[in-house]
């Protein structure tokens, strides 16, 4: 492996002398510039980074200029960026910077990494780029250019992903020369190993690279869909007839099959006792709502259930016994296979 990553080292980076465009940002090692240079590159392409550079720097040259303006300045020279946060901790840093680091940008990793809006990127790249430390920069691009190289099918967005790929550019990155290095992956990911239908004939990796051997490309890298969870609002009754209540069986297809509950309407929201009071179940029928419970927030891996339960004294049967309900004695109820969800309360409220 090791020699492996010499020469896919060497080999990007030679692609990368030839390649790389000229960027005002790549003129320069000072961090300041570079710092402002990645947070606009955050919110923006780089045809579009280059004027709002240009014109922010010549306005701010330095930490100074910059924290002492005022925040509605520098909020002018961020607008149409979007993202106005950013604007607001560039701000708040170089007065941070003014005021702790006597107006010197920091150059030890730690310190770049305590300042407002920097988070792992932007400090390996301001510490690469400016002081040529050996941080590996792990962008979109980095993500995309080892996944392929290397098909590595962990998804980019999950813990582990960022876990691997992170110690995987380490392993990779040229302690020699780290800013070029960083640089030129980059580059190579933003030119060549581009998102959509890469020009893999001409790649110089095309040898090395797993995803073109074993028809990946398209696949990788890959990202987790963000799974959207579903809410569910569960109203439970929890009907005591003298010694005796009321047990439902789950029978639908659906979560927590074949368990038992309380007897449960179901509502689109967040329901109160006198919304529920309508339902067929308890129209008409004599009893007294004796206790309503604080909202139970129970997270599954793909819904989230609010749960209210609400205890009843009745003297009417409340319910038919039927398949679907059965009459228990109250004492029984830990007998009967339930939700973690109705345990909880059964814990909370029966336990004597
Ligand atoms: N995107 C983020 N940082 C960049 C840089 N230094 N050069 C080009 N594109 C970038
Ligand atoms: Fe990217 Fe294709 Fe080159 Fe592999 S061969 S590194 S997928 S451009």
């Amino acid at each position: 492996m090791p020699q492996l990553f010499d020469i896919v080292g060497k080999t990007i980076a030679n692609w990368y002398q030839i390649h790389k465009r000229v960027l005002p940002w790549r003129e320069t090692t000072d961090a300041y510039k570079i710092w402002i240079s990645e947070i606009i590159l955050q919110q923006t392409r780089v045809d579009q980074a280059l004027g709002y550079f240009s014109r922010f720097v010549e306005r701010f040259p330095n930490v100074e200029s910059l924290a002492q303006a005022s925040e509605e300045e520098v909020l002018k020279y961020w607008q149409g960026l979007g993202y106005y946060s950013r604007a607001r901790n560039l701000h708040f840093a170089a007065q941070h910077i003014v005021a702790k680091h006597h107006s010197i940008f920091p150059s030890s990793h730690k310190e770049v990494l305590a300042l407002k809006g920097i988070g792992d990127y932007t400090a390996a790249a301001i510490c690469s780029f400016s002081y040529n430390m050996p941080y590996a920069v792990v962008d979109g691009n980095v993500f995309r250019v080892l996944s392929r190289l290397f098909g590595i099918t962990t998804p980019i967005n999950s813990t582990q992903g960022k876990k691997e790929f992170s110690l995987l550019a380490e392993k990779l990155l040229n302690k020699k020369n780290p800013s070029l290095h960083n640089q030129a992956i980059m580059e190579f990911g933003a030119l060549q190993c581009v998102p959509k239908s890469p020009n893999c004939i001409q790649c110089p990796l095309q040898e090395f690279c797993v995803a073109f051997a074993s028809n990946l490309v398209k696949t990788l890298p890959v990202k987790t869909k963000k799974i959207v969870q579903r809410e569910r609002f569960f109203n439970y009754f929890f009907i005591k007839k003298g010694t005796e209540t009321i047990l439902q069986k789950r029978t639908q297809n659906d979560i927590w099959k074949n368990l038992y509950q309380f007897p449960l309407i179901e509502t689109e929201k967040l329901s109160e006792v006198e919304d529920l009071l309508k339902h067929p179940f308890l129209n008409d029928k004599r009893f007294v709502i004796k206790k309503t419970s604080s909202v139970y927030k129970h997270v599954l891996s793909h819904q989230i259930i609010y749960a209210r339960f609400f205890t009843i004294e009745t003297y009417d049967d409340l319910f038919p016994e039927n398949k679907e309900f059965i009459a228990i004695p109250i004492s029984n109820l830990s007998g009967f296979p339930v939700p973690r969800l109705m345990e909880i309360f059964i814990e909370k409220n029966l336990e004597n």
